[in-house]
């Protein structure tokens, strides 16, 4: 730990634990202590640790080719590309291949601006798009933006996320390229908005000729209990981005939109050295082969198992505002602060994530076991109920 904290740039939240190796939904430490994982590596161990599918498709291809550039065909990436239509909403079937969710974003901005000819995009309050100069002008938090002010993009406006009235800015504006939005915001909560609220923005949107953007790369790929967490609305977007889960832990993401907008995109104007490289292909390919509709409605049967025991547990705890989610993306927010509950948990073996000041947010591996999350929730329950109840001011 002592080297990695000489050497790494000290850009990360550390957290007191030294990840040794992993199956399934359970993680071991360097000394051997067990943690149930409910961090899923930030959502992407959708597939839990050591998925012998993803792993065999890897070394495989290692053997056949590990590097093509994508100015070369090579078959992995046309086996992926199948793979990936059967999965995405129909019609969006264009892609930009890349290696992290905030280059996905990226390129829906270019793709965007190119397509509209117009500059302002919206986004949301509370919204998370990625760290990337592009991916931060559209990311709410002020904390993440402060120093970066002369790197972000001017075009762009926040309305509130959930609230019907800022919409009718979509009415007033004819400037919007685009509305970026996430159908559940991960990083800013667990926040799932009312399915009046999404409708209404895809009408408004669409009568408005703006391009609707549904940032999937937390929300997406089962977690939510659909494959896609737009799904639950009823909508369908213009484009969508993938990231996280879809590479079994190679980098990728993907830019996945309606080819009369992805086609704006001339040669050169953006690109990625290992973007769509073998590797994450066949690694991808292996992800979705195993993502069944019957794993997916796993997914929802277990979210509701998991916020189920912990209503139980908590029902008597007086400092738990709410405990919500959709799917295995979950959150109970308190109404002190997360630290002292967050390294509580860790220290009795469970890993969970956090959103602001107060959430406890939860994104374990779809593989997790019913007894493993009654474990999880049981434990997170006492955690909680063992400390103070010091109110945030
Ligand atoms: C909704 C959403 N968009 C974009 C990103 C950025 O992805 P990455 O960290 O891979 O750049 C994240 C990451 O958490 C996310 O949750």
């Amino acid at each position: 730990m002592n080297y990695e904290n000489e050497h790494i740039a000290n850009t990360y939240q550390r957290l007191p634990v030294n990840i040794q190796n992993g199956s399934g939904a359970i993680l071991h430490d360097i000394n051997g202590k067990r943690y149930i994982d409910m961090m899923g590596g930030y959502g992407v161990a959708i597939l839990g640790y050591g998925n012998k599918a993803v792993k065999e498709a890897v070394c495989k291809q290692f053997d056949i080719i590990s590097i093509a550039h994508a100015s070369e065909y090579t078959p992995a990436r046309e086996e992926f590309i199948k793979d990936l239509t059967g999965i995405v909403p129909s019609g969006l079937d264009k892609f930009y291949l890349g290696n992290i969710g905030a280059e996905a974003i990226e390129a829906a901005i270019k793709v965007v601006i190119k397509s509209s000819k117009k500059h302002k995009i919206i986004a949301m309050t509370n919204s998370y798009h990625g760290k990337t100069a592009g991916a931060l002008s559209i990311t709410y938090s002020e904390k993440y933006r402060k120093s970066f002010g002369q790197l972000l993009m001017k075009d762009v406006e926040f309305i509130r996320y959930n609230n019907m009235e800022d919409l009718d800015k979509l009415d007033k504006d004819p400037d919007i390229a685009a509305v970026f939005f996430e159908p559940v915001q991960g990083e800013g909560g667990i926040n799932i908005p009312s399915y009046d609220y999404v409708r209404e923005l895809r009408n408004r949107t669409e009568n408005n000729g703006i391009i609707l953007v549904a940032d999937e790369i937390q929300s997406g790929l089962g977690r939510t209990g659909k494959m896609w967490a737009h799904e639950h609305f009823n909508i369908k977007p213009d484009i969508i981005t993938i990231g996280k889960g879809i590479g079994g832990g190679m980098p990728l993401s993907i830019t996945a939109g309606k080819p009369e907008f992805m086609d704006n995109l001339s040669k050169g104007e953006q690109s990625s050295t290992t973007g769509g490289n073998p590797l994450a292909m066949a690694a991808g390919s292996a992800v979705i082969k195993q993502l069944g509709a019957s794993m997916i409605m796993d997914v929802e049967r277990k979210g509701n198992i998991l916020r189920d025991e912990l209503k139980a547990g908590l029902q008597d705890a007086k400092s738990v505002k709410e405990i919500r989610g959709l799917g295995l993306m979950d959150a109970i927010e308190l109404k002190t602060k997360f630290l002292p509950v967050l390294m509580g948990m860790i220290n009795r073996g469970i890993l969970p994530l956090y959103s602001g000041i107060n959430i406890i947010r939860m994104l374990p591996p779809y593989v997790i076991s019913d007894s493993e999350l009654k474990e999880a929730a049981g434990i997170m329950s006492e955690v909680i109920l063992s400390q103070g109840t010091e109110v945030i001011s």
